[in-house]
């Protein structure tokens, strides 16, 4: 049987996808019960690190453990990444040794380089092109706070970056409809908005965009890697800040939800964290939730 990797939300069928989510609020109740379930006892997971993280690192480890596994944080400062050793190399050797392997980078390339060479399941935990776990959590956050999303309307305000690209690529997955407003210059990848067709639409007056909306999205407006251009991208994003105002003009029971970090007084404003229509608190819990279920369904398929 061949390797299994998660690296876009295209890796998973529809159905598994909608598996991942309900078994995702399962391991929840499980671990608010008290309850240990352990299927991946033995079982290592590594997780290379090359751009920071806080909810990424932390929900994996902490779901490895819970799941009765362990994980290992391989900064590329103290391996031989750092050093040159090529990818696929590197790729042979630890998975030779561990049951799975999570990467965050700045090239898509690195993880497909290293998913060819690997014999244990690649886990994309967020490239320069799409963040596809945030996804998981942000579907399962949906589905416990608000029911289910197909059919609704999703809206995305801001920059057209990896984040928004995992939302089209889930527009097709969850079948919902997303608006992305962006302004001209920072719009997503043309050949996945074509890809998308009817699932993703460009309108580019966030009021516009929001009018009737189920669930709000926004991000940072400049991403990892992109610290140089920060100064000239809130100029561009201005305009694009989430607020509860802009939130009003959505539909009575529309959900904001943010990956996280957010920046207060630049994409959101000061209030709209502390806004009842705001999920991201659930949200960045269910990343523990939702990539537990991914874990066993990756490193230990049937042993649940
Ligand atoms: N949302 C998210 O991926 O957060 P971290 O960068 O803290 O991992
Ligand atoms: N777009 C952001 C997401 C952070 C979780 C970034 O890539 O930095």
């Amino acid at each position: 049987m061949s390797v299994r990797h998660f690296l876009t939300l295209f890796d998973c069928s529809k159905e598994e996808l909608q598996q991942l989510i309900q078994r995702g609020i399962e391991l929840k109740t499980l671990r608010q019960q008290g309850t240990s379930h352990e299927p991946l006892k033995g079982r290592v997971l590594g997780m290379i690190f090359e751009k920071s993280s806080t909810r990424t690192r932390i929900s994996f480890e902490a779901g490895m453990i819970q799941l009765g596994g362990q994980a290992l944080f391989l900064s590329p400062r103290d391996t031989q990444l750092g050093r040159g050793e090529p990818i696929s190399d590197s790729a042979i050797v630890m998975s030779s040794m561990i049951d799975g392997v999570m990467i965050r980078t700045f090239a898509h390339a690195t993880l497909t380089d290293f998913a060819a060479n690997s014999k244990v399941p690649v886990i994309n935990g967020l490239s320069d092109d799409h963040h596809p776990c945030q996804l998981l959590a942000d579907m399962m956050t949906y589905r416990e706070l608000r029911g289910n999303i197909k059919g609704k309307t999703v809206v995305w305000i801001g920059d057209g970056n990896n984040m928004c690209a995992s939302y089209i690529e889930a527009a097709m997955q969850y079948d919902f409809t997303l608006h992305i407003a962006c302004p001209e210059g920072f719009d997503p990848d043309p050949t996945l908005m074509a890809k998308a067709g009817k699932h993703a639409v460009i309108i580019r007056d966030p009021k516009e965009a929001v009018k009737g909306a189920h669930l709000v999205n926004t991000d940072v407006w400049a991403s990892m890697g992109q610290e140089e251009e920060a100064k000239a991208r809130m100029l561009a994003f201005k305009n694009y800040q989430v607020s509860p105002e802009l939130l009003d003009l959505a539909d009575n029971e529309v959900l904001f939800l943010h990956c996280l970090p957010a920046h207060r007084g630049e994409e959101i404003s000061h209030d709209l964290l502390d806004d009842p229509r705001s999920g991201v608190w659930t949200q960045a819990e269910n990343r523990l939730h939702a990539q537990k279920a991914l874990l066993e369904l990756l490193i230990a398929p049937g042993l649940k």
